[in-house]
């Protein structure tokens, strides 16, 4: 259990049960923890801010003093940046980026583009010459680095790669970058996200050979390559909270690194290790079933709100904050067990947001508060999926008066 502190607690026991769930963010805390963070590198690496974490207006103008720009992957988060009214280079990354969203990109004069497939690479270059006339564009192609096994995970072992261009393939893709072909785009360096949730050895292990690999490509092209954007996943423990990712030791680390390749800026772009531990999941207890072998706190919201469990496989961090009195006529429901799984109000093994913990005496009305819920917690990650347009619902009615359509 991790205990909020007093003033998000005080914020939530304040809120009356029609205004559970909310989501509640601890500004100061996101400020010094980012200001820790920042103080931990060396200021040859920048810090760019991965935005789909936590897209919110004020979190991004919270952060806005220690990081040296936005890293977006969809025009409804530059939108995001633009309402923080911080003003910073923003890069675009992230994968099947639209036409629309490029061309649109380009007109807001964003810093630069990851370019993560040949054909992204096409058509970036027929916009820019349309959308940023007279202007080179910087651009960084993100290789999908061999890592054993695929993307580096935070138990160590890997998964299937996500996303970026076949390295085997990089000759040809700075080839085309740098022979007149794209004259409308700048080649500054590589772009490698391959981890995700990994502690700072491990991380900095990526980091070592990600640079490797590019000082070998432009070695080998006869190239001068100014950028390495080594990408975000730093761990967030789920399981064990207090273990969290030694930034001290990533700086030391990433200033030896920089140290030894003067020509090269080096660029981070974390996201969750940056804002989970600030945000707080605040809802109540509406019920208590008592299953055959087991009890389940039922919560008001769950998983519509908070995808991390089931996203992460963890059990959600959680703590109770007791109600008194219990204001109606009927019985207060309460949990008999040693031992209680607690799922949202969808009540599916989708929804299960710990599983068997001690909660013995829980009861309905008491405040339940997810903490380390400061990133990716929606399924609609902070309105970035406004990207993606809810589908309409099309009726076809043959033989009646009409299809309809909503
Ligand atoms: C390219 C890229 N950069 C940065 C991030 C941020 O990762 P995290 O929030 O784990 O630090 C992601 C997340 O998926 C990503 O895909």
């Amino acid at each position: 259990m991790i205990t909020p502190p007093r003033a998000v607690r005080d914020r939530i026991l304040s809120l009356s049960p029609t205004e559970l769930p909310s989501y509640v963010s601890d500004l100061a805390a996101l400020r010094a923890h980012a200001a820790s963070v920042r103080a931990a590198l060396p200021d040859r690496v920048e810090m760019y801010y991965a935005v789909q974490a936590n897209g919110e207006p004020e979190i991004l103008a919270e952060l806005g003093p220690y990081v040296d720009g936005y890293k977006v992957s969809s025009g409804v988060e530059l939108d995001h940046v633009a309402e923080s009214g911080v003003d910073r280079p923003r890069d675009f990354g992230g994968t099947e980026k639209t036409p629309t969203e490029l061309a649109d990109a380009l007109e807001r004069g964003v810093t630069r583009f990851h370019v993560e497939s040949e054909y992204e690479l096409y058509m970036l270059a027929g916009l820019a010459q349309r959308h940023a006339p007279g202007r080179r564009v910087a651009v960084l192609p993100r290789f999908d680095l061999p890592v054993p096994g695929g993307l580096l995970t935070e138990d160590g072992g890997a998964c299937a790669t996500t996303s970026g261009l076949d390295p085997a393939r990089a000759d040809i893709i700075v080839g085309l970058l740098t022979d007149g072909s794209y004259p409308s785009l700048e080649l500054r360096g590589v772009h490698a996200h391959l981890a995700n949730g990994v502690h700072a050895g491990e991380h900095l292990a990526l980091a070592e050979s990600v640079v490797a690999w590019t000082v070998e490509l432009a070695a080998r092209n006869g190239l001068r390559l100014a950028e390495v954007d080594i990408g975000g996943g730093m761990a967030v423990d789920y399981d064990r909270p207090e273990r969290r990712f030694d930034w001290d030791a990533y700086g030391k680390g990433l200033a030896r690194l920089a140290a030894a390749h003067p020509e090269l800026t080096l660029r981070i772009e974390p996201g969750r290790a940056l804002t989970a531990y600030c945000g707080w999941y605040a809802s109540e207890v509406l019920d208590v079933e008592h299953g055959s072998s087991e009890d389940f706190a039922v919560i008001r919201g769950g998983a519509v709100h908070l995808r991390t469990p089931a996203t992460g496989r963890h059990d959600q961090p959680w703590s109770v904050l007791e109600v008194e009195p219990w204001p109606y006529s009927w019985p207060r429901p309460v949990v008999r067990r040693e031992r209680a799984t607690l799922t949202g109000q969808l009540n599916t093994s989708q929804d299960v947001l710990v599983r068997g913990v001690r909660a013995q005496g829980l009861r309905a009305g008491d405040r339940v508060v997810f903490s380390l819920a400061g990133a990716y917690i929606s399924p609609a990650p902070h309105r970035a999926h406004d990207r993606y347009p809810e589908p309409r619902f099309h009726f076809l009615d043959a033989g009646a008066d009409g299809d309809r359509s909503r």
